[in-house]
């Protein structure tokens, strides 16, 4: 059995994948999650996967006696993954200080206990927003682009955070770090037993493709067809989630068992950039379904077009995203019915 593992956010779509991976690996996982965005139930899944149920601890990490129980009920953590955060952009606007306080203080709770139960590593979930619309020269963008002010508080405290942790790494705390920057995750685990089950009427781009196939939705609107881009929708970077997932396996190894730089940083993408467009067809394709979409306009705060240099993760967590986009699509597709199967949606 390898270390002990703090998963924050554990129940939640890619803390819940990456939890799968980090079992199969032979990592010990306790997840943290206050479910007010997720449900217990994942748990069932995880368990049906790997075989074997995480330790689960139903705490809210912005209440720092509850996040200390945690530590000292599994003295043997050894390594964080940190997903536990709110991520819905335009909510984000309406409700700033919720994700200021929700996001920000979770993160120092748990910076401050570290050393106290000598916790070594770190890994943050960070996002390409921090690079805002890149310069066309700077595509695609690699992880010293230069960052942009964030377009939202959402945006914002991925970027705030990351410096939080520089800070604290500079001031001389004991623990390392690795910040994850994410593109765009998608699909579902190839086993339709977890996967991503967005409250209400989903933001993100997939969700809403299969619910619109599944007629939960009745139709997808593609948000502009008029940007500088071959097909004039935007793209993306789009990452299968369980390539995703076994990312934070590798950083995790390389945290806890290398010698490291104090503080790292990884693009997790496909290195590849594909459009809206792109992505509907791929997924008429796959599937088989015909979705009902239309053009609409652009969706304010939009960027035009992203796309990672992986590289880095490549040759140094000898890692590399290598699921085909119409095996994931067929995920997602699956994953959303089972949820009709089970009654869910
Ligand atoms: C956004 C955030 C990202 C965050 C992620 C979390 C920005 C710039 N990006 O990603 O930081 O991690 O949400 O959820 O803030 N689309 C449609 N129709 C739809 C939905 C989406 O055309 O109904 C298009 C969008 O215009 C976009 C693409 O699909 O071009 C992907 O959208 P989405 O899934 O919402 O992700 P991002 O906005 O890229």
């Amino acid at each position: 059995m390898k270390q002990t593992i703090l998963v924050t956010g554990g129940t939640g779509f890619i803390g819940s994948h990456t939890t799968v991976e980090l079992q199969q690996a032979g990592y010990k996982v306790v997840v943290v999650d206050n479910l007010s965005n997720s449900n217990e139930k994942v748990l069932d899944g995880i368990e049906k996967i790997t075989g074997i149920r995480p330790a689960f601890e139903k705490v809210d990490l912005r209440d720092k006696e509850a996040t200390e129980k945690v530590f000292e009920k599994y003295p043997d953590i050894e390594g964080i993954i940190h997903f536990a955060a709110s991520k819905a952009v335009g909510e984000s606007v309406q409700k700033p200080l919720l994700y200021y306080h929700n996001n920000i203080i979770s993160l120092v709770n748990l910076l401050e206990l570290m050393p106290k139960y000598n916790v070594k590593g770190i890994i943050f979930s960070s996002s390409c927003t921090v690079y805002g619309q890149p310069k066309p020269e700077n595509l695609p963008v690699t992880e010293q682009a230069p960052h942009q002010k964030a377009t939202s508080p959402y945006g914002n405290t991925k970027e705030v955070n990351e410096q939080i942790i520089l800070d604290d790494i500079n001031s001389g705390a004991p623990i390392k770090s690795i910040v994850l920057r994410y593109f765009n995750p998608i699909g579902a685990h190839p086993s339709a037993l977890i996967g991503e089950l967005p409250n209400g009427v989903p933001n993100n781009l997939i969700p809403f493709v299969t619910q619109t196939a599944i007629g939960v939705r009745e139709q997808l609107t593609i948000f502009g067809n008029d940007y500088n881009t071959p097909d004039g929708t935007c793209i993306r970077d789009y990452i299968y989630v369980v390539d995703l997932a076994k990312a934070h396996v590798a950083a995790m190894a390389r945290v806890l068992d290398k010698e490291t730089e104090p503080i790292e940083y990884f693009n997790i993408g496909t290195g590849k950039g594909n459009s809206t467009l792109e992505i509907v067809e791929a997924f008429e394709r796959a599937t088989g379904v015909k979705l009902n979409w239309k053009y609409g306009p652009r969706r304010e705060g939009d960027i035009e077009k992203i796309w990672g240099d992986c590289s880095h993760a490549n040759e140094v967590l000898g890692w590399k995203a290598d699921t085909p986009l119409d095996d994931v699509m067929r995920s997602a597709w699956n994953w959303q019915l089972k949820l009709r199967e089970d009654g869910v949606m």
